[in-house]
């Protein structure tokens, strides 16, 4: 087993992101929900209430409409991959911080999960229509930092920062 890690920074963000990823402030207030493993029923809920707190704090449409995409494909990867987990998004003033923990089984290798197509998705999951293999893709291409933590038969640590401009 071997532990991987993955770092995205946004080029055009990167100080900034670094700077704000090396000592975290206080979030202004924090929005904490659980997901059970299958429960495609209540996923989707996490996406859509960030969004809405975003939106009341006058956040732009471009990026509401990025954190949704963002925070709603990470949300289903641990209903669909994952035993369930959790999920904490920190709001600032600046910037929205969303953490996935779930509770394995891991991936294999985070860089080959990375690569667009790759997926391990079973008939049931493709049934729903997802596992084209695009999600985490589609994550990065969303995110101002992308960092992933993980290992086969252990759980998944996935985090985002989506800066507010
Ligand atoms: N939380 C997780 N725990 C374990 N494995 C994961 C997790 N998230 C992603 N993966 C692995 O990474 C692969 C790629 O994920 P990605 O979101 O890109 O595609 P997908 O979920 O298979 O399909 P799509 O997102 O397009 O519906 C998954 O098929 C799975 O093997
Ligand atoms: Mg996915």
């Amino acid at each position: 087993m071997i532990m991987s890690e993955f770092w995205y920074y946004r080029e055009s963000k990167e100080p900034e992101a670094k700077k704000f990823m090396e000592n975290k402030p206080e979030p202004d207030y924090d929005l904490s929900y659980s997901i059970g493993e299958r429960d495609f029923v209540n996923t989707g809920k996490a996406s859509s209430e960030i969004k809405l707190a975003l939106k009341r704090l006058g956040v732009d449409n471009t990026i509401l409409r990025r954190v949704a995409i963002a925070v709603y494909e990470a949300e289903i990867n641990v209903t669909a991959h994952s035993r369930g987990g959790n999920i904490i998004a920190n709001i600032y003033d600046n910037c929205v911080h969303v953490v996935f923990k779930d509770n394995g089984p891991g991936m294999k290798d985070i860089n080959q999960s990375m690569e667009p197509g790759f997926s391990t998705a079973d008939e049931m999951i493709r049934e729903m229509g997802f596992g084209a293999g695009l999600g985490l893709p589609n994550i990065k291409k969303n995110a101002d930092v992308l960092h992933i933590e993980s290992q086969e038969g252990a759980n998944t640590f996935l985090e985002l920062v989506i800066f507010y401009e």
